[in-house]
């Protein structure tokens, strides 16, 4: 054995049991359990050793077969979700796909991130209401809300719901798949649907890269913008750059910027990272999937749940719910007995007091489906570990909490 064999061979021993594939419901029910094991550690062990840490081949063997995955031809990985939907918008202005001033619906309950980086990229975000059965932007609030400035849309594929955008097919179709990797609508996998779409790889989500996030699409000349403004405005990754060198002759070509751009980009550490963990994808999705639909089955006379929609695959991201009467006393039960609640992400974004700070937001339409998520919202983790014994122990909580 080499020296880095046994290296190997050390990280097996220490991370033996990792990542966690089997967790027992007594003993809680946390949002997140350890999501990498020696596989991820060793990769990402191979590029410290090799002190090639900075974006490389790793990250793009990663885009590679992330946008493969989706459906789409390019990818581009960057920092974090966040950075992602920022990246997305910004490079449809950049490429004149979107012009400033544009109005981008948005569903009222999502990430703050999702809805913050329409306005940073000089885009003015309309709010429109979620419906009732999936929590992803409802059609008919989102028709009531269209001007003649209305020019895209961002679906958010709610905790692994997949959004219905067909209603939409006038508009630039962006998709934030932040929380729904995998997730199918129609037989088409999420992130493959629209123009372009934003993927993250946080910690707590369905595989991980511990901060992360990518854009993919199938448009070269966006997957260009994208690639210079992830990385400080220059041409290097770019398609193209041979035209713009050629145009640019008494510029040197290895600091040549052609558009105003940020630094958003990952580590070979991540990249190693996400190889491993798209390799486990397929078989933990099956069992998030199977969760859900369990514990709607489980829970369904206590509280609103939300099944898989007709003609879809759930990904299972976390599990949402609504209850009647009291949240707080209901969230309280739940963690009392070690399982761990959130609202529903943001819940009605334009109830957070940094909504009267984003440029331009506006609410034209009622919102009382996302009103209710904001006052009845709470979930609850999902995870390939868990099973229907997380279920049964949500059920006997809640079935207490409601004194039955
Ligand atoms: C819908 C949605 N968009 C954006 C994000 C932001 O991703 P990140 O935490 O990687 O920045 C999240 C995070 O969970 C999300 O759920």
């Amino acid at each position: 054995m080499d020296r880095r064999q046994q290296i190997a061979a050390l990280v097996r021993e220490e991370m033996a049991g990792l990542p966690v594939e089997q967790a027992d419901a007594d003993r809680g029910h946390p949002l997140v359990l350890a999501p990498y094991g020696a596989d991820e550690v060793i990769g990402a062990l191979e590029a410290l050793l090799s002190t090639r840490v900075t974006m490389g081949e790793k990250v793009r063997a990663f885009e590679a077969e992330w946008a493969r995955y989706c459906g789409a031809a390019h990818g581009v990985m960057v920092n974090s979700g966040s950075s992602a939907v920022l990246l997305m918008l910004a490079a449809l202005v950049e490429t004149g796909r979107l012009r400033p001033g544009d109005e981008v619906l948005c569903p009222a309950v999502t990430w703050s991130t999702s809805l913050f980086p329409i306005a940073q990229a000089g885009l003015v975000p309309v709010m429109v209401d979620v419906n009732e059965r999936t929590l992803c932007i409802d059609p008919d609030s989102a028709a009531a809300a269209r001007t003649e400035r209305t020019r895209a849309v961002l679906g958010v594929h709610l905790l692994g719901q997949p959004a219905d955008l067909d209603a939409f097919a006038d508009l630039l179709v962006l998709e934030d798949a932040c929380g729904a990797h995998g997730a199918v609508y129609k037989g088409r996998r999420v992130g493959g649907i629209g123009a372009a779409s934003a993927f993250s790889f946080f910690f707590s989500h369905h595989i991980s890269t511990i901060e992360g996030g990518m854009v993919v699409t199938g448009d070269e000349e966006l997957a260009n913008a994208l690639r210079s403004l992830r990385a400080h405005g220059w041409v290097r990754e770019r398609s193209d750059r041979a035209a713009w060198t050629a145009a640019c002759p008494q510029i040197d070509p290895r600091f040549l910027f052609v558009s105003p751009g940020y630094n958003l980009r990952p580590t070979e550490i991540a990249g190693a990272f996400g190889l491993v963990q798209a390799r486990r994808l397929p078989a933990w999705l099956e069992r998030r999937r199977a969760n859900h639909a369990d514990w709607c089955r489980q829970l369904g006379d206590l509280v609103t749940v939300f099944p898989e929609a007709a003609g879809t695959e759930h990904a299972g991201f976390a599990f949402p719910m609504l209850v009647e009467g009291d949240r707080a006393s209901a969230m309280a039960a739940l963690e009392a007995r070690g399982i761990e609640t959130r609202p529903i992400s943001g819940s009605n974004l334009a109830r957070q007091p940094a909504f009267e700070r984003v440029p331009g937001a506006r609410t034209p339409v009622p919102l009382p489906v996302a009103d209710r998520v904001h006052e009845h919202g709470l979930f609850v983790g999902n995870h390939h570990a868990f099973g229907p014994g997380h279920g049964a122990r949500l059920r006997e909580t809640l079935a207490a909490w409601r004194g039955l």
